[in-house]
Protein backbone atom coordinates (compact mmCIF):
# COMPACT_ATOMS: atom_id res chain seq x y z
CA UNK A 1 0.00 0.00 0.00
CA UNK A 2 1.04 3.42 -1.06
CA UNK A 3 1.87 5.81 2.13
CA UNK A 4 -0.46 8.75 1.05
CA UNK A 5 0.78 10.69 4.16
CA UNK A 6 4.52 11.61 2.10
CA UNK A 7 3.85 14.33 0.15
CA UNK A 8 5.69 15.83 -2.73
CA UNK A 9 9.53 16.29 -1.70
CA UNK A 10 8.39 15.00 2.23
CA UNK A 11 11.35 13.58 4.11
CA UNK A 12 11.54 9.65 3.23
CA UNK A 13 10.19 7.36 0.80
CA UNK A 14 12.27 6.44 -2.07
CA UNK A 15 11.72 8.81 -5.59
CA UNK A 16 9.17 6.27 -7.21
CA UNK A 17 6.97 6.93 -3.60
CA UNK A 18 6.79 10.63 -4.04
CA UNK A 19 6.39 10.34 -7.80
CA UNK A 20 3.05 9.35 -7.25
CA UNK A 21 2.02 12.82 -5.84
CA UNK A 22 3.52 14.38 -8.94
CA UNK A 23 0.71 12.66 -11.30
CA UNK A 24 -2.34 13.45 -9.25
CA UNK A 25 -1.36 16.85 -8.46
CA UNK A 26 -2.78 19.67 -10.92
CA UNK A 27 -3.37 23.54 -11.52
CA UNK A 28 -5.91 24.16 -8.95
CA UNK A 29 -8.02 26.52 -11.21
CA UNK A 30 -7.87 24.36 -14.61
CA UNK A 31 -7.10 20.95 -13.62
CA UNK A 32 -4.34 21.04 -15.94
CA UNK A 33 -0.63 19.65 -15.82
CA UNK A 34 1.90 21.60 -13.79
CA UNK A 35 5.55 22.23 -15.74
CA UNK A 36 8.13 21.54 -13.06
CA UNK A 37 6.47 19.49 -10.01
CA UNK A 38 8.10 16.85 -9.91
CA UNK A 39 9.37 14.12 -6.98
CA UNK A 40 13.02 14.34 -5.92
CA UNK A 41 14.79 13.01 -8.95
CA UNK A 42 16.91 9.39 -8.10
CA UNK A 43 20.48 9.47 -8.07
CA UNK A 44 20.96 8.04 -11.78
CA UNK A 45 18.62 10.44 -13.21
CA UNK A 46 20.60 13.38 -11.71
CA UNK A 47 24.02 12.47 -13.42
CA UNK A 48 25.76 10.78 -10.32
CA UNK A 49 27.07 7.58 -10.13
CA UNK A 50 26.36 5.64 -6.99
CA UNK A 51 27.58 2.59 -5.78
CA UNK A 52 25.15 1.91 -2.86
CA UNK A 53 21.34 2.05 -2.86
CA UNK A 54 19.68 5.20 -1.25
CA UNK A 55 22.74 6.80 -1.70
CA UNK A 56 22.82 9.96 -3.91
CA UNK A 57 26.91 9.95 -4.20
CA UNK A 58 29.47 7.44 -4.19
CA UNK A 59 31.56 6.60 -1.25
CA UNK A 60 34.46 7.98 -1.74
CA UNK A 61 32.80 11.53 -2.17
CA UNK A 62 31.36 11.14 1.15
CA UNK A 63 34.72 10.30 2.51
CA UNK A 64 36.25 13.44 0.75
CA UNK A 65 33.75 16.07 1.25
CA UNK A 66 34.01 17.73 4.62
CA UNK A 67 32.77 21.34 6.72
CA UNK A 68 33.95 24.05 5.27
CA UNK A 69 34.56 26.05 7.81
CA UNK A 70 36.16 23.28 10.76
CA UNK A 71 37.14 20.64 8.05
CA UNK A 72 34.92 18.17 9.85
CA UNK A 73 32.89 15.46 9.22
CA UNK A 74 28.97 15.97 7.70
CA UNK A 75 26.40 13.36 9.10
CA UNK A 76 24.02 12.75 6.42
CA UNK A 77 26.03 13.58 3.38
CA UNK A 78 25.25 11.28 0.00
CA UNK A 79 21.24 10.84 1.51
CA UNK A 80 18.60 11.90 0.56
CA UNK A 81 18.59 13.88 4.06
CA UNK A 82 17.44 17.75 3.09
CA UNK A 83 20.15 19.18 5.10
CA UNK A 84 23.63 17.32 6.20
CA UNK A 85 25.48 18.57 9.45
CA UNK A 86 28.95 19.10 11.06
CA UNK A 87 28.45 18.66 14.71
CA UNK A 88 30.07 22.01 15.46
CA UNK A 89 28.97 24.02 13.05
CA UNK A 90 25.41 23.06 12.31
CA UNK A 91 23.33 22.26 9.54
CA UNK A 92 24.14 22.88 5.63
CA UNK A 93 20.92 22.49 2.96
CA UNK A 94 21.39 19.74 0.15
CA UNK A 95 19.05 21.59 -2.76
CA UNK A 96 18.58 19.46 -6.06
CA UNK A 97 20.35 16.83 -4.78
CA UNK A 98 23.55 19.57 -4.23
CA UNK A 99 25.06 20.26 -0.74
CA UNK A 100 25.76 23.73 -0.46
CA UNK A 101 28.82 23.55 1.32
CA UNK A 102 29.40 27.14 2.04
CA UNK A 103 30.82 29.02 5.29
CA UNK A 104 27.69 31.01 5.77
CA UNK A 105 24.71 29.21 4.08
CA UNK A 106 21.99 31.47 5.47
CA UNK A 107 23.69 34.39 3.67
CA UNK A 108 24.08 31.79 0.77
CA UNK A 109 20.50 31.27 0.25
CA UNK A 110 19.24 35.03 1.37
CA UNK A 111 21.19 35.91 -1.23
CA UNK A 112 20.72 33.77 -4.00
CA UNK A 113 17.38 32.63 -3.06
CA UNK A 114 14.94 33.15 -6.41
CA UNK A 115 18.29 32.36 -8.13
CA UNK A 116 18.43 28.75 -6.55
CA UNK A 117 14.84 28.17 -6.99
CA UNK A 118 15.34 29.44 -11.18
CA UNK A 119 17.84 26.95 -11.24
CA UNK A 120 16.21 24.12 -9.40
CA UNK A 121 13.53 24.72 -11.48
CA UNK A 122 15.33 24.59 -14.39
CA UNK A 123 17.11 21.41 -13.37
CA UNK A 124 13.41 19.92 -12.93
CA UNK A 125 14.19 19.46 -9.43
CA UNK A 126 11.71 22.01 -7.43
CA UNK A 127 10.11 19.73 -4.53
CA UNK A 128 8.38 21.66 -1.92
CA UNK A 129 11.24 20.12 0.69
CA UNK A 130 13.80 22.01 -1.47
CA UNK A 131 11.98 25.15 -1.05
CA UNK A 132 11.01 24.89 2.23
CA UNK A 133 14.73 24.65 3.05
CA UNK A 134 15.85 27.31 0.95
CA UNK A 135 13.34 29.12 2.77
CA UNK A 136 14.39 28.48 6.35
CA UNK A 137 17.71 29.00 5.78
CA UNK A 138 17.45 32.22 4.35
CA UNK A 139 15.11 33.44 6.92
CA UNK A 140 18.29 32.84 9.47
CA UNK A 141 19.68 35.86 7.44
CA UNK A 142 17.63 38.66 6.81
CA UNK A 143 18.51 41.68 5.37
CA UNK A 144 21.10 40.05 2.77
CA UNK A 145 21.09 42.19 -0.54
CA UNK A 146 19.81 39.60 -3.08
CA UNK A 147 22.23 38.43 -6.38
CA UNK A 148 22.22 36.34 -9.08
CA UNK A 149 24.55 33.78 -9.83
CA UNK A 150 27.45 35.17 -12.12
CA UNK A 151 26.91 32.75 -15.06
CA UNK A 152 28.17 34.46 -18.17
CA UNK A 153 28.20 31.50 -20.31
CA UNK A 154 28.07 31.90 -24.02
CA UNK A 155 24.35 29.45 -25.78
CA UNK A 156 27.55 27.26 -27.12
CA UNK A 157 29.37 26.55 -23.55
CA UNK A 158 25.67 25.99 -21.53
CA UNK A 159 24.52 23.48 -23.93
CA UNK A 160 27.68 22.21 -25.93
CA UNK A 161 26.17 23.09 -29.11
CA UNK A 162 28.30 23.96 -31.88
CA UNK A 163 28.97 28.00 -32.34
CA UNK A 164 27.74 29.37 -34.82
CA UNK A 165 29.72 30.15 -38.28
CA UNK A 166 31.80 33.25 -37.81
CA UNK A 167 30.12 36.72 -40.64
CA UNK A 168 32.89 36.13 -43.73
CA UNK A 169 34.78 39.38 -44.10
CA UNK A 170 38.66 40.99 -44.74
CA UNK A 171 39.27 38.93 -41.81
CA UNK A 172 38.02 35.38 -42.31
CA UNK A 173 41.68 33.62 -42.84
CA UNK A 174 43.38 35.45 -39.80
CA UNK A 175 39.95 34.42 -37.82
CA UNK A 176 40.32 31.23 -39.29
CA UNK A 177 43.80 30.55 -38.40
CA UNK A 178 43.16 31.76 -34.91
CA UNK A 179 40.43 29.48 -34.62
CA UNK A 180 42.15 26.68 -35.72
CA UNK A 181 45.31 27.37 -32.84
CA UNK A 182 42.89 27.84 -30.47
CA UNK A 183 41.25 24.44 -30.89
CA UNK A 184 44.59 22.97 -30.50
CA UNK A 185 46.28 25.18 -27.67
CA UNK A 186 43.77 26.53 -25.30
CA UNK A 187 43.71 27.05 -21.62
CA UNK A 188 41.70 24.06 -21.09
CA UNK A 189 43.58 21.70 -23.13
CA UNK A 190 46.84 22.86 -21.21
CA UNK A 191 45.04 21.83 -17.93
CA UNK A 192 43.35 18.48 -18.92
CA UNK A 193 46.75 17.04 -20.70
CA UNK A 194 48.50 18.04 -16.75
CA UNK A 195 45.31 16.86 -14.58
CA UNK A 196 46.45 12.94 -12.59
CA UNK A 197 44.72 10.85 -12.00
CA UNK A 198 42.72 10.48 -8.60
CA UNK A 199 40.69 12.30 -6.56
CA UNK A 200 40.00 15.61 -8.77
CA UNK A 201 38.40 18.82 -7.99
CA UNK A 202 37.44 21.67 -10.45
CA UNK A 203 36.23 25.00 -8.83
CA UNK A 204 34.66 27.50 -10.33
CA UNK A 205 33.52 25.04 -12.84
CA UNK A 206 31.10 26.91 -15.01
CA UNK A 207 28.97 25.63 -18.06
CA UNK A 208 31.07 22.49 -17.14
CA UNK A 209 33.10 21.97 -20.37
CA UNK A 210 36.24 21.67 -19.22
CA UNK A 211 34.91 18.71 -16.31
CA UNK A 212 33.62 16.76 -19.33
CA UNK A 213 36.85 16.75 -20.60
CA UNK A 214 38.24 15.69 -17.32
CA UNK A 215 35.73 12.87 -16.66
CA UNK A 216 37.42 9.90 -17.02
CA UNK A 217 37.72 6.21 -15.35
CA UNK A 218 40.86 6.64 -13.80
CA UNK A 219 39.69 9.87 -12.15
CA UNK A 220 37.04 10.65 -9.03
CA UNK A 221 35.88 14.10 -9.89
CA UNK A 222 34.17 16.54 -8.13
CA UNK A 223 32.73 19.88 -9.77
CA UNK A 224 32.15 23.13 -7.23
CA UNK A 225 31.05 26.68 -8.14
CA UNK A 226 29.21 29.32 -6.03
CA UNK A 227 26.64 29.22 -8.73
CA UNK A 228 23.76 26.35 -8.08
CA UNK A 229 23.34 26.57 -11.56
CA UNK A 230 26.83 25.89 -12.84
CA UNK A 231 27.07 23.09 -10.63
CA UNK A 232 23.53 21.07 -11.78
CA UNK A 233 24.53 21.97 -15.50
CA UNK A 234 28.11 20.55 -14.97
CA UNK A 235 27.41 17.67 -13.10
CA UNK A 236 24.64 16.49 -15.03
CA UNK A 237 26.97 16.60 -18.33
CA UNK A 238 30.12 15.07 -16.68
CA UNK A 239 28.40 12.52 -14.51
CA UNK A 240 30.94 14.42 -11.70
CA UNK A 241 29.57 14.76 -7.99
CA UNK A 242 28.64 18.82 -7.52
CA UNK A 243 28.90 20.65 -4.94
CA UNK A 244 28.20 24.53 -4.27
CA UNK A 245 31.24 25.64 -2.44
CA UNK A 246 33.66 29.04 -1.70
CA UNK A 247 37.18 28.34 -3.40
CA UNK A 248 38.44 30.51 -0.46
CA UNK A 249 36.94 27.97 2.06
CA UNK A 250 37.61 24.27 0.19
CA UNK A 251 34.91 21.83 1.46
CA UNK A 252 37.46 18.55 1.21
CA UNK A 253 39.48 16.90 4.03
CA UNK A 254 42.80 17.65 4.53
CA UNK A 255 45.07 15.54 1.95
CA UNK A 256 42.28 14.34 0.22
CA UNK A 257 42.82 15.94 -3.37
CA UNK A 258 44.84 14.89 -5.64
CA UNK A 259 44.45 17.54 -8.16
CA UNK A 260 42.32 20.80 -7.90
CA UNK A 261 41.77 22.73 -11.13
CA UNK A 262 41.14 26.37 -11.29
CA UNK A 263 40.16 27.83 -14.65
CA UNK A 264 39.79 31.25 -14.71
CA UNK A 265 38.33 31.93 -11.86
CA UNK A 266 41.24 33.15 -9.33
CA UNK A 267 41.33 36.33 -10.65
CA UNK A 268 37.42 37.07 -9.38
CA UNK A 269 38.03 35.89 -5.97
CA UNK A 270 37.94 38.59 -3.19
CA UNK A 271 40.70 36.83 -1.35
CA UNK A 272 42.93 34.63 -3.63
CA UNK A 273 45.57 34.10 -0.88
CA UNK A 274 42.71 32.44 0.90
CA UNK A 275 42.12 30.32 -1.92
CA UNK A 276 45.97 28.81 -2.23
CA UNK A 277 46.10 28.34 1.42
CA UNK A 278 42.62 26.02 1.14
CA UNK A 279 44.25 24.60 -1.86
CA UNK A 280 47.82 23.83 -0.07
CA UNK A 281 45.79 22.11 2.82
CA UNK A 282 43.06 19.71 0.51
CA UNK A 283 46.51 18.93 -2.22
CA UNK A 284 48.12 15.46 -1.11
CA UNK A 285 51.49 16.35 -0.95
CA UNK A 286 51.97 14.31 -4.38
CA UNK A 287 48.98 16.70 -5.44
CA UNK A 288 48.85 19.50 -8.74
CA UNK A 289 47.25 22.20 -8.83
CA UNK A 290 46.58 23.71 -12.25
CA UNK A 291 45.22 27.29 -12.18
CA UNK A 292 45.11 29.25 -15.18
CA UNK A 293 43.50 33.36 -15.41
CA UNK A 294 43.23 36.20 -17.92
CA UNK A 295 44.44 38.34 -15.66
CA UNK A 296 47.34 37.14 -13.89
CA UNK A 297 48.21 40.36 -12.05
CA UNK A 298 45.12 39.06 -10.32
CA UNK A 299 43.59 42.66 -10.65
CA UNK A 300 46.25 44.86 -9.15
CA UNK A 301 47.16 48.10 -10.97
CA UNK A 302 50.38 47.58 -8.77
CA UNK A 303 51.02 44.15 -10.18
CA UNK A 304 52.30 42.62 -13.02
CA UNK A 305 51.95 39.14 -14.67
CA UNK A 306 53.97 37.29 -12.32
CA UNK A 307 51.88 38.21 -9.48
CA UNK A 308 50.01 34.90 -9.48
CA UNK A 309 52.99 32.26 -9.79
CA UNK A 310 54.34 34.85 -7.26
CA UNK A 311 51.53 34.15 -4.28
CA UNK A 312 51.35 30.48 -5.40
CA UNK A 313 54.92 30.38 -4.37
CA UNK A 314 54.17 32.85 -0.92
CA UNK A 315 51.84 30.36 0.32
CA UNK A 316 54.12 27.42 -0.21
CA UNK A 317 53.49 25.98 -3.96
CA UNK A 318 56.35 25.00 -6.66
CA UNK A 319 55.89 26.02 -10.08
CA UNK A 320 56.51 22.37 -12.22
CA UNK A 321 55.32 23.88 -15.33
CA UNK A 322 54.01 27.23 -16.96
CA UNK A 323 52.35 28.44 -20.19
CA UNK A 324 51.53 31.95 -21.36
CA UNK A 325 49.10 33.57 -24.14
CA UNK A 326 47.00 30.65 -24.51
CA UNK A 327 44.34 32.12 -26.48
CA UNK A 328 40.77 31.06 -24.82
CA UNK A 329 38.40 32.25 -27.48
CA UNK A 330 34.27 32.77 -26.24
CA UNK A 331 32.17 33.09 -29.48
CA UNK A 332 29.24 35.22 -28.49
CA UNK A 333 27.38 35.13 -32.00
CA UNK A 334 28.72 35.07 -35.35
CA UNK A 335 29.61 38.72 -35.59
CA UNK A 336 31.25 38.29 -31.78
CA UNK A 337 34.42 37.06 -30.41
CA UNK A 338 35.88 37.43 -27.31
CA UNK A 339 39.78 36.77 -27.35
CA UNK A 340 41.76 36.72 -23.91
CA UNK A 341 45.21 35.62 -23.66
CA UNK A 342 45.65 33.05 -20.69
CA UNK A 343 48.30 32.05 -18.63
CA UNK A 344 48.81 28.75 -17.15
CA UNK A 345 50.42 27.22 -14.39
CA UNK A 346 50.97 23.82 -12.87
CA UNK A 347 52.31 23.73 -9.36
CA UNK A 348 53.26 21.41 -6.52
CA UNK A 349 52.59 22.10 -2.48
CA UNK A 350 55.81 22.17 -0.43
CA UNK A 351 59.01 21.74 -1.41
CA UNK A 352 59.86 19.78 -4.75
CA UNK A 353 60.99 16.75 -4.38
CA UNK A 354 64.10 15.52 -3.64
CA UNK A 355 65.04 14.14 -7.27
CA UNK A 356 68.22 11.48 -7.72
CA UNK A 357 70.96 14.58 -9.59
CA UNK A 358 69.48 17.32 -7.07
CA UNK A 359 70.21 14.69 -4.08
CA UNK A 360 73.61 14.24 -5.28
CA UNK A 361 74.28 17.86 -5.85
CA UNK A 362 73.17 18.06 -2.58
CA UNK A 363 75.86 16.08 -0.90
CA UNK A 364 78.80 17.19 -2.59
CA UNK A 365 78.37 20.49 -1.51
C1 LIG B 1 34.81 33.04 -15.81
S1 LIG B 1 33.88 31.71 -15.16
C2 LIG B 1 34.96 30.36 -15.61
C3 LIG B 1 34.20 29.11 -15.86
C4 LIG B 1 35.05 27.94 -16.38
N1 LIG B 1 36.05 27.54 -15.41
C5 LIG B 1 35.72 28.33 -17.69
O1 LIG B 1 36.91 28.58 -17.71
O2 LIG B 1 35.00 28.39 -18.70
C6 LIG B 1 34.14 31.83 -13.39
C7 LIG B 1 33.31 30.85 -12.58
O3 LIG B 1 33.78 30.91 -11.23
C8 LIG B 1 32.67 30.92 -10.36
N2 LIG B 1 33.09 31.55 -9.11
C9 LIG B 1 33.27 32.87 -8.85
N3 LIG B 1 33.66 33.05 -7.57
C10 LIG B 1 33.75 31.81 -7.01
C11 LIG B 1 34.12 31.33 -5.72
N4 LIG B 1 34.46 32.16 -4.72
N5 LIG B 1 34.10 29.99 -5.51
C12 LIG B 1 33.76 29.13 -6.49
N6 LIG B 1 33.39 29.53 -7.73
C13 LIG B 1 33.40 30.85 -7.99
C14 LIG B 1 31.59 31.66 -11.12
O4 LIG B 1 30.30 31.35 -10.61
C15 LIG B 1 31.82 31.16 -12.53
O5 LIG B 1 31.09 29.99 -12.79
ZN1 LIG C 1 32.21 22.39 11.08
Amino acid sequence: MRDSSVGVGGTGGSCDSRRWAVEVMGCPRCGGALAGLRASKSCDSLGRTCDEPGMRMPRWAVEVLSCPRCGGALAGLGTTAAVVRCRTCGPFPVLGGVPVLVPEPARWCATFYDAALSALAEAGSVTSEAVETLRAFADAAPGADAARFSDDWTSAEATGARTPALTRGPASDALDELLEVAAHQSPALWLQHRAPEGVVLEVGCGAGLTASRLASRRRSLLVGDTSLRAVLNTSKHSRAVGVVLDAQALPVRARSLDGLVAENVIDLLDDPEAFFTAAARALDAAGTLLVSSPAPGLQDPDEDDAALARLAQRCGFTVKDRADGLPWLRQNSSRFLEVWLVQALALSPGNPPVTRASGRARRQR
